[in-house]
C-alpha cells in the first residue's frame, strides 16, 4: 500500500470507545488538533451492545470503593472531577431521555445508539479527524513527537492516547494493544484477567445442579477464605477479599451467572472458593424447626414452599446432601440436627470454581496498565510525557452497574483537560 502524506496534530487517540471519544472531544473543544483512530469498522461497538442495547451509562452511586485495583486511591481524583451528574447534564444537553432502573443504574430509555451518536457529534464540535478503520503498525517516540506507522499513512503527535480497552469480547476487536505500547515504554502492567464473567465447573462437580440450568434467585455471594493453600491476590495482598453483594443469581449448564456471580468473578481467583446464602432473607433453621410442629407434610414438600421448587427437589437429591432418602421423609420424623445442618448448608454453601467463562463472555477486563506509574490527574505516564492511558486499559475496574463507564467518561475528561 502506498504510504500518504505524513499528517500532524497535537493529539492522537487510539481507540474510538467511550473512554477515547471523551478525551478527543474535550481535547479537540480546547482548541487542539486531534485524530482519533480506531482499527474497528463499526463505531463504539461495546457502547451499542451495554446494557442490553440501552446502555447502563452510569451510575448515581458511583465512589472509588466502587472499583478494584492494585492502587485503590488512584481512581479517585478523576472521578470526583467528573460526576454522574456531570454525564447526566450531557445526556440531558443533548436530548437523550433515560430512567433509573435499579440501585442507582441510568438507562437510554430507546438506545444505546442516542450515546454513541452524543459522542461523535462532541468529537465534531471539537472538529477531531477521524482514521477509522486504521490499523497501527508501530509507535516510535523521538524529539518530543509520536509518529504512528499506519496502514493510513504516518501520523505524527506531540501527544498520545491509549483508549484501546480491555480483552473482553475479542470477537468485536479487544485487544491488549494498551498493555503492549504500556510495555514498549517500560510501563508496568498488572496481570490481565477476565471479570463481571461467569463462573465454570468440572463436569463432575456439576453433574447434579446442570438440570437447574435457568433457575435463578437472590443470594448473598462472598469470595471466601482460600482452599488448600494455593496462592492467590487476597493472600498476596497480606488479607482476603471479603466483598460480599446481595444479587440474582443464575444456574447454567456449565455453571452459575446472573449478576452476583458477575460480581463476585472480579474479587475470585483460582483456588479460591467462594461462599453463596442460598436464603438470604430466610432464616431456615427456624422455618423448618416451625414447620415440623404437626408436620405430616414430607421434607421435599416443606422445602418447596420455602424455596424454588426445582432447586428444593434437586438440592435433596444431590449425592452431597445432608442424608439420602431425605426428601421423602416426613418433616416431623427428620431430627433436629439433620434439619440444622441442611439450613447450614443452604446458608453457606461454598464451592470451588474450576475457571470462568472466559473473555469471551467477560463484560471487562480486570488488572491492566498499573497506575502506580500514571499521574492520577492527568491520566499521563509518570515516566513518559506526552504519553496517556484512559478507560479500561488501565488497573481500574468497576462493578457491574454503570461503574465501568463512569470510569470511561471521567478519565477521557481528566485526559482530555490535561493534554
Ligand atoms: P472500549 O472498549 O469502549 O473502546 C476501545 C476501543 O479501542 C474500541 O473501539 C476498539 O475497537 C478499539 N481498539 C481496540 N484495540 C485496538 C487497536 N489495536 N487499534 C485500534 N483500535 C483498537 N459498562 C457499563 O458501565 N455499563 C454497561 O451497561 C456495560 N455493559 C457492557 C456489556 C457488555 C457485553 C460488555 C462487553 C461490556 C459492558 N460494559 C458496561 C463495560 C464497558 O463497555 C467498558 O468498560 C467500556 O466500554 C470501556 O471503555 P474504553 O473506552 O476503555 O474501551
Amino acid at each position: 500500500m502506498s504510504r500518504m502524506a505524513k499528517a500532524d496534530f497535537d493529539v492522537a487517540v487510539i481507540g474510538a470507545g467511550a473512554a477515547g471519544m471523551m478525551a478527543a472531544a474535550v481535547a479537540g473543544q480546547r482548541g487542539l488538533r486531534v485524530v482519533l483512530i480506531d482499527h474497528a469498522q463499526r463505531l463504539a461497538e461495546k457502547i451499542r451492545i451495554s446494557g442490553g442495547g440501552r446502555c447502563n451509562f452510569t451510575n448515581v452511586g458511583t465512589g472509588p470503593s466502587n472499583f478494584l485495583s492494585q492502587n485503590p486511591n488512584f481512581c479517585r481524583s478523576a472521578l470526583a472531577a467528573y460526576t454522574p451528574r456531570d454525564f447526566i447534564d450531557l445526556v440531558e444537553k443533548h436530548g437523550i431521555a433515560w430512567h433509573e432502573k435499579h440501585r442507582g443504574q441510568l438507562f437510554c430509555d430507546d438506545s444505546s445508539e442516542a450515546i454513541i451518536a452524543m459522542l461523535k457529534r462532541e468529537c465534531e464540535l471539537g472538529r477531531v479527524s477521524w482514521r477509522m478503520p486504521c490499523k497501527v503498525d508501530e509507535i516510535v517516540h523521538e524529539g518530543g513527537q509520536f509518529t504512528l506507522q499506519t496502514d493510513q499513512g504516518v501520523l505524527q503527535a506531540s501527544q498520545l492516547v491509549l483508549a484501546t480497552g480491555g480483552m473482553a469480547i475479542p470477537q468485536l476487536g479487544a485487544t491488549d494493544f494498551a498493555l503492549g505500547i504500556a510495555r514498549q515504554f517500560g510501563l508496568k502492567v498488572v496481570e490481565p484477567r477476565p471479570a463481571l464473567v461467569p463462573l465454570t465447573f468440572d463436569a463432575q462437580t456439576w453433574q447434579a445442579f446442570s438440570v437447574l440450568s435457568g433457575v435463578a434467585l437472590e443470594v448473598v455471594v462472598k469470595a471466601a477464605a482460600q482452599v488448600s493453600g494455593t496462592g492467590q491476590a487476597g493472600k498476596r495482598a497480606g488479607k482476603p477479599h471479603r466483598q460480599e453483594f446481595l444479587e440474582d443469581l443464575l444456574f447454567t449448564h456449565r455453571g452459575l451467572s446472573g449478576p452476583a456471580i458477575l460480581q463476585i468473578s472480579s474479587y475470585w481467583n483460582p483456588g479460591d472458593a467462594i461462599q453463596i446464602n442460598l436464603a438470604p432473607q430466610q432464616d431456615l433453621e427456624r422455618e423448618l424447626l416451625a414447620a415440623k410442629q404437626g408436620g405430616r407434610q414430607q421434607l421435599a414438600t416443606v422445602l418447596a414452599g420455602l424455596w424454588p421448587k426445582r432447586l428444593a427437589e434437586q438440592w435433596l437429591a444431590q449425592a452431597d446432601a445432608v442424608e439420602a432418602g431425605l426428601a421423602v421423609r416426613r418433616l416431623a420424623d427428620v431430627p433436629d440436627r439433620l434439619l440444622r445442618q441442611l439450613a447450614a448448608q443452604i446458608h453457606g454453601w461454598s464451592l470451588v470454581p474450576s475457571g470462568s467463562a472466559g473473555y469471551k463472555k467477560a463484560e471487562v477486563m480486570r488488572g491492566g496498565v498499573d497506575t502506580r506509574g500514571i499521574d492520577q490527574k492527568t491520566m499521563q505516564a509518570k515516566a513518559v510525557p506526552g504519553l496517556y492511558f484512559v478507560g479500561e486499559a488501565l488497573d481500574v475496574t468497576g462493578w457491574l452497574g454503570g461503574y465501568n463507564f463512569q470510569w470511561a467518561w471521567a478519565s477521557g475528561v481528566a485526559c482530555g483537560r490535561a493534554l
